[in-house]
C-alpha cells in the first residue's frame, strides 16, 4: 500500500535505527550519488532482527502501526511489506488498525476470573459505551495473578505502559470518565514468605533493586568473581555436579546443555535468557526480575562466559514494563562498572547483554519461536532437530535458560555443586519457586526445596481464601493439569510428577475453592490455547478450535450425538494434538481439560478415572537441546 510516514513515525524509527544514509533506505532527498549507486542493502538486511524493536517504537509513539509507518520500517530494513505485516499482526500488543492512544487491557484469565474480572470487564465496557468500548481489551494472563484482577495500560507517547494491580471499578473511574489518570507505581512483587526461609529469593524485598552497590552488599557478583577466577571448566563441573534441571517446563539438565554449547566448534555462540513467562498463572520470573534484576544479569553473564558466548539476549514478555525498566537499568549499571563489556571484571573476557521485548505472544516462550521472534520473524516454532545447541539464534549454537534456572547458578556457585545436589531430592535437586494464586489466602511466590508436598505449599500460603473448602488445584499452569483435594500429599518433584501423571510445569499452584466454576476455567483455558496456537501445524490449529467448540456444546447441552460421544471426541482430539503437534503448545493444549474430566468429573466425566493415573495425560516433555 502506498502511504507515507508522518514526521512522528519517522522520528520514532530513526531514534532506534539512526538517520537514513541515502534515499535507498528512506531518506527524503535523493542525492546525485543515489541516482548512480544503491547503498546499504546488505547492511539493512543484517538489521532485520531490529524489526520487532522498530514496530515497538511505532506502537509506543503513535499507538498503532500505520501503513505509512510500516512502509518506512520496511524501507529502512529492506523487509517486504507483506512480511512485516505478517510479523506485526502476529503479536497482540501491536495494532495495525488505528485506535486510541490509551488502551486498557484487563486480564480475564483463570486467576483473575476467580477475582471477578469477567464481570468487571463487562461493567467497564458498558460504562464506556459504544464509542469508547475499543479502549478496553480482554487479555490473557498478564503475569500479575498475585494481585488479581490485573490490568495493563498501554499509552502511546510519553506515558508508556503501566501494570495495574487489583483493578477495580473505583480505580478505573477517572479512565472511564476520560479525565487525566495517574497510575501509581504498581506495588512490588509479592513474596509473603519470611526472608530466612528463602535462598533464591534472599534479596527480594531486602536489597534495593535499583542499586548495584546494595546488590553487592548482599552477596551480588561473588559468583561471577568465582566463575572468572576458576574458569569455564570449573563452573561447568559445578553445574553438572549440582544436577540442576531447567525450570522452564521441560526439565532438561542445565549442565548437559551448557557443555553441549561450549563444545560446539562453530562460532559465535549465543546465550539467551527466556523471560517470556506467559503461561497462565505464572509470575515467579516477574518477581525475580522486578526485585532482584542484577541476579538475572549476573547469572546470564556466567552462563555466557562459561559456554564461550560474547553476546547474550534477554527476551522479556512485552507486558512487563517494570521488570523491563529495572533490567535495562541493571544492564547499564553493570556495563558502567565493568561487569559487562569488553573486559568483564578485568579478566579479559568479553560478554554483553541486549534486552529485547516480546509483544504479546505466549508461543514466543517456546525456545525456537523465541529465536524467530528475536530475528524479526513471526514467532513460529522450528522443527527440532537441529537443536538450539547446534543451530539456534541466527543459525548459531545457542544456550537458552529460564530466569529461575539461571538464578540457581548463583546459589550453586555460592555453596558448591555437590552441596546443592544434597538439597531437594536425588532426582530433583535444589529449591523451586511456586506461584500461589486464585482462591488462596496469601498469594505470591514461595520457595521450597523439591520434595515438599502440595499440602505444605498450600499451608505455607495460608490455605484456601476465607477458610472455604477446596475444590481443585491447577498444578503447573494451563499446560499442566487439575488435581483434586484428595491429592494434596503428592510430592513436588520431577520424578514423582512423571510417575504420577501430573506436572510441575512453571510452578503454578492455583487454588479453586468450593464455589469455583471449573467448567468456566476449562473453557477459558481452551480459549487461551485456541488464541495462542501459532497456526503453523494442523493438529494444533484445528484441534484447539475443535476442543473449545466441543466444550461449548457440552456446556450448552447441544451435543453432537450423545454427551459421551463428545467426551470421546475430546479425548481423540487430545490424543492427536499430543501425538502430532510440532511443539509443546499443541502437545499440552488438552492436558488441563482432560485432567478436569478424568480427575474431577467436570463436564460429566467419570472421576473414578482419576484412580488410574495412567489415564491422566502427562505433559509431553519437549525435545530439548
Ligand atoms: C508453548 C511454550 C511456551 C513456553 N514458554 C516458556 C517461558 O515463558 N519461559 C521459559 O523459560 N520456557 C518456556 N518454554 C520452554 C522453552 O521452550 C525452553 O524449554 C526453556 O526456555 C529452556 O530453559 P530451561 O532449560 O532453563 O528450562 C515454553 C515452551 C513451550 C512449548
Ligand atoms: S503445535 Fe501449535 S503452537 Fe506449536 S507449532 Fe504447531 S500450531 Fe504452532
Ligand atoms: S494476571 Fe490474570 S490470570 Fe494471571
Amino acid at each position: 500500500m502506498s502511504a507515507d510516514p508522518t514526521a512522528d513515525e519517522r522520528a520514532a524509527v530513526d531514534e532506534l535505527l539512526g538517520p537514513p544514509e541515502s534515499s535507498w533506505d528512506g531518506a527524503v532527498e535523493r542525492t546525485a550519488f543515489d541516482h548512480r549507486v544503491a547503498r546499504g542493502g546488505a547492511d539493512a538486511r543484517d538489521d532485520r532482527h531490529l524489526l520487532l524493536p522498530a514496530l515497538h517504537a511505532l506502537q509506543a509513539r503513535v499507538g498503532w502501526i500505520s501503513p505509512g509507518g510500516m512502509n518506512y520500517v520496511c524501507e529502512r530494513l529492506t523487509v517486504p511489506p507483506a512480511e512485516a505485516y505478517g510479523v506485526a499482526t502476529f503479536y497482540a500488543m501491536f495494532s495495525t488498525v488505528e485506535r486510541s492512544p490509551t488502551v486498557l487491557h484487563i486480564c480475564d484469565d483463570i486467576a483473575c476470573r476467580l477475582h471477578e474480572a469477567d464481570a468487571l470487564v463487562d461493567d467497564v465496557e458498558t460504562r464506556l459505551g459504544d464509542e469508547r468500548r475499543q479502549q478496553v481489551l480482554r487479555s490473557p494472563c498478564l503475569g500479575l495473578c498475585d494481585v488479581a484482577p490485573a490490568g495493563l495500560l498501554q499509552t502511546a507517547g510519553e506515558g508508556g505502559d503501566s501494570q495495574i494491580p487489583r483493578v477495580s471499578l473505583d480505580a478505573l473511574l477517572p479512565f472511564i470518565d476520560g479525565g487525566p489518570w495517574t497510575i501509581h507505581d504498581h506495588e512490588e512483587g509479592s513474596t509473603p514468605q519470611p526472608a530466612d526461609e528463602r535462598r533464591l529469593l534472599r534479596r527480594v524485598g531486602v536489597a534495593d533493586p535499583s542499586s548495584i552497590d546494595d546488590y553487592r552488599a548482599h552477596g551480588g557478583y561473588e559468583a561471577l568473581r568465582l566463575a572468572l577466577e576458576h574458569g569455564p571448566d570449573w563452573t561447568l563441573r559445578e553445574i553438572i555436579d549440582s544436577k540442576l534441571m531447567g525450570r522452564g517446563g521441560a526439565a532438561f539438565p542445565t549442565g548437559v546443555k551448557w557443555k553441549a554449547v561450549a563444545e560446539q566448534p562453530v562460532h559465535p555462540h549465543y546465550f539467551v535468557c527466556n523471560a517470556d513467562e506467559s503461561e497462565p498463572g505464572t509470575f515467579k520470573d516477574r518477581v525475580v526480575m522486578e526485585q532482584d534484576p542484577y541476579a538475572v544479569i549476573e547469572s546470564l553473564t556466567i552462563a555466557g562466559i562459561t559456554t564461550g558466548c560474547e553476546q547474550g539476549y534477554l527476551y522479556i514478555r512485552g507486558e512487563y514494563p517494570l521488570a523491563t525498566e529495572r533490567l535495562q537499568h541493571a544492564i547499564e549499571e553493570a556495563r558502567r562498572h565493568g561487569l559487562l563489556g569488553d573486559d568483564v571484571m578485568g579478566h579479559g573476557v568479553r560478554f554483553d547483554i541486549e534486552l529485547r521485548r516480546g509483544a504479546g505472544a505466549y508461543i514466543c516462550g517456546e525456545e525456537t519461536a523465541l529465536f524467530n521472534s528475536l530475528e524479526g520473524k513471526r514467532g513460529e516454532p522450528r522443527n527440532k532437530p537441529p537443536f538450539p545447541v547446534q543451530r539456534g539464534l541466527f543459525g548459531k549454537p545457542t544456550g537458552i535458560n529460564n530466569v529461575e534456572t539461571l538464578i540457581n547458578v548463583l546459589e550453586i556457585l555460592r555453596i558448591g555443586g555437590q552441596a546443592y545436589a544434597e538439597t531437594g531430592t536425588e532426582g530433583s535437586t535444589g529449591p523451586r519457586l511456586f506461584c500461589l494464586s486464585g482462591d488462596v489466602e496469601r498469594p505470591g511466590v514461595y520457595e521450597h526445596d523439591h520434595g515438599v508436598t502440595l499440602r505444605e505449599v498450600i499451608d505455607a500460603a495460608g490455605g484456601v481464601r476465607n477458610a472455604r473448602g477446596l475444590k481443585a488445584i491447577l498444578l503447573g499452569g494451563a499446560a499442566g493439569g487439575f488435581v483434586g483435594p484428595d491429592q494434596l500429599d503428592i510430592a513436588l518433584t520431577f520424578e514423582d510428577a512423571r510417575a504420577g501423571g501430573y506436572t510441575l510445569g512453571s510452578g503454578v499452584v492455583m487454588l479453586f475453592d468450593e464455589n469455583a466454576d471449573l467448567t468456566d476455567a476449562c473453557l477459558r483455558i481452551a480459549q487461551f490455547f485456541r488464541d495462542e496456537s501459532c497456526g503453523q501445524c494442523v493438529p494444533c490449529r484445528v484441534g484447539t478450535v475443535r476442543q473449545e467448540e466441543a466444550l461449548h456444546r457440552l456446556v450448552q447441552g447441544r451435543t453432537l450425538g450423545s454427551h459421551d460421544d463428545e467426551l470421546v471426541l475430546l479425548e481423540d482430539v487430545a490424543q492427536v494434538m499430543r501425538d502430532a503437534s510440532i511443539c509443546g503448545l499443541g502437545q499440552t493444549a488438552a492436558n488441563a481439560v482432560q485432567s478436569a474430566i478424568a480427575s474431577l468429573g467436570v463436564f460429566g466425566g467419570d472421576a473414578s478415572d482419576a484412580a488410574n493415573a495412567d489415564d491422566v495425560p502427562s505433559p509431553t516433555e519437549e525435545q530439548e537441546s
